[in-house]
């Protein structure tokens, strides 16, 4: 099991936290999806003015750093990860100067910010991709994006039949400046999300600028975005769709770097040129990579010499189950080991349908994802909403007590469900509009969130919310759980606090628990943890309650819950 040097000592001040350098190995970090967040000024869409007037929710809530999806320019064709400008704020969510406060006042309250950079791609109003169109084939401009001439005798057919993520043809066509149908160009995700040419320099030196422009501004941490993307091989004859498909499944995915646009191993050399830029800062910069790659080449992203942290989604993936759990923590933990990182453990983000409604789905298998329940929200009718709460909070209590960092997500704390069945009028999602029929999107996780139990949009703002927020919202909101015992979001506050007075050395020791679905481990210090991932009740060990995700009976332990004690 992974040993490093004592951290977050209990005594430990906020100040001190702040200063750290090793302040994110353990941090509880919570992710603000801005646009559904708060909406000060009553637009319908969530704004920078809005999180730090949530700041003093924060703090209570005790989460040591935000992590805030992208707030730059953008016409969201992709909710914000389609960047216009990659140094400035979007006008509809503020100004740098709101941004500069909210800064400020997430520090003053000891709450670090990491900000989401997106450099696989920008969006097709960048404007060094409207350069490259005017500027027309084999121009200095067209080489800071992916252009090729088409196949077939007059250029009709794309440069490789490959599929883009979010469905559809992974190449677009462009019209050339004398009006003329031209050049095809590259994007892995949406059209209107064009890849960037990394073996061109500008595009390097221009992200060392960004990075540079929101260090200096305060902030403390990226979330690279698609970090496995970036580096592309698209000389000499290129794999058709199938072969690459085909290549994939024999091999349980690429382990040789040789995918011409996935995990190649030349975008390695561009986070050892940022983790020299990240430690010119004291404390230095961190960086957590959005990688989805074989386990076995995930710790070269967490490497402290490329970006220091990587994305563990293994925890998001497994059942609710004690093996798997198990399995995963002890894979995550060697893994990080392997690496220098700490782990990272996630149950929800902004593209995945939410933990509490997953762990109330009936698990189908799903045709690409394997997991049915990954990407579809299901009507409300179909979800067992009590039963995945009740697994959510003992899966989140199991997170919590976990060496490393755990990624919460806008909403988690207050057991919020994937809204499934929104209307297919109010969907923004381009994975929705792409694959009629097939795929919901992920606009489910994204409904602004319920602060109040009445008004006008819960809360969230006073003109409405940019996504429809059910009814049923209303139980869920802050004000319904503020100071209500038991609820959820005291349940996190409780959590949080006691997490930060109980965690020290990044290691644990498994307990034999005697029953197959309960998993118990301990800290250094005696904090034990419990989970009971069965339906029946066991018998609670030995020690002191500390907190507990469902009500315990007497001397029992009951299904779905897990409890914190101390020996
Ligand atoms: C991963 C982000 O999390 C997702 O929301 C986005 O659609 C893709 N990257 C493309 O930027």
């Amino acid at each position: 099991m992974s040993v490093t040097s004592p951290l977050r000592p209990a005594d430990q001040t906020s100040v001190d936290r702040m200063a750290d350098p090793n302040w994110w190995r353990q941090a509880a970090v919570y992710q603000i999806y801005p646009r559904s967040f708060a909406d000060a000024n009553g637009d319908g869409i969530g704004d920078l003015q809005g999180i730090t007037a949530k700041v003093p929710y924060l703090r209570e809530l005790g989460v040591d750093a935000v992590w805030l999806s992208p707030f730059y320019p953008s016409a969201l064709a992709d909710g914000g990860y389609d960047v216009d400008d990659y140094r400035d704020v979007d006008p509809k969510i503020g100004t740098l100067e709101d941004f500069d406060r909210m800064v400020a006042a997430l520090h003053e309250a000891g709450i670090k910010l990491i900000a989401d950079i997106v450099p696989n791609h920008s969006s097709n109003r960048h404007a060094w991709f409207q350069e490259a169109l005017t500027a027309g084939p084999g121009s200095p401009e067209r080489d800071r994006y992916i252009f090729r001439d088409g196949r077939g005798e007059h250029g009709e057919l794309p440069p490789t039949d490959w599929e883009s993520v979010f469905g559809g043809p992974m190449w677009h066509r462009v019209t050339e400046p004398d009006g003329q149908p031209g050049q095809w160009y590259l994007h892995i995700f949406a059209p209107e999300q064009p890849d960037f040419n990394w073996q061109n320099r500008q595009v390097r030196e221009d992200f060392l600028t960004t990075l540079r422009f929101w260090s200096d501004r305060g902030v403390d941490g990226f979330r690279i975005d698609v970090a496995h993307g970036l580096t592309k091989n698209l000389e000499g004859a290129l794999p058709t769709k199938a072969e690459l498909d085909a290549r994939k499944h024999a091999t349980d995915g690429f382990v040789d770097g040789s995918h011409p646009y996935w995990d190649r191993d030349e975008v390695h050399e561009i986070y050892a040129e940022w983790r020299k830029l990240f430690d010119s800062y004291d404390p230095p910069r961190t960086a957590v990579a959005e990688a989805w790659v074989h386990a076995d080449r995930l710790a070269r992203y967490a490497h402290p010499e490329g970006l220091g942290q990587a994305f563990n989604f293994d925890l998001l993936l497994a059942d609710f189950d004690a093996a798997s759990f198990r399995e995963v923590a002890t894979k995550g933990l060697d893994e990080a080991a392997r690496s220098g990182a700490s782990s990272t453990w996630v149950f929800s983000n902004h593209d995945v349908v939410r933990h509490a409604t997953r762990y109330g789905l009936p698990v189908t298998e799903h045709p690409h994802t394997g997991k049915d329940w990954l990407l579809r929200g299901g009507a409300r009718s179909e979800v067992d909403t009590e039963l995945g709460e009740r697994r959510a909070r003992a899966a989140t209590l199991f997170q919590l007590a976990l060496p490393g960092s755990a990624y919460l997500y806008q909403g988690e704390e207050l057991g919020l469900h994937e809204v499934g069945d929104l209307p297919d009028s109010a969907r923004q999602d381009p994975s929705f509009y792409r694959n009629p029929g097939k795929e919901i999107g992920r606009d489910g996780c994204r409904v602004p969130l319920p602060w109040s139990s009445q008004g006008p949009s819960f809360g969230f703002g006073d003109g409405g919310a940019h996504l429809p927020q059910p009814a049923w919202f209303a139980d869920y909101s802050v004000q319904s759980q503020d100071s209500t015992a038991g609820s959820t979001l005291e349940m996190y506050r409780a959590a949080l606090k006691l997490r930060r007075e109980l965690q020290t050395e990044e290691r644990l020791h498994w307990l034999v628990s005697g029953h197959e679905q309960v998993l118990s481990f301990e800290r250094p210090g005696g904090w034990v943890v419990v989970t009971n991932f069965g339906n029946e009740p066991v018998d609670l060990p030995a020690g002191e309650v500390l907190l507990a995700s469902s009500e315990l009976n007497e001397a029992t332990l009951p299904g779905a819950t897990t409890v914190w004690l101390r020996h």
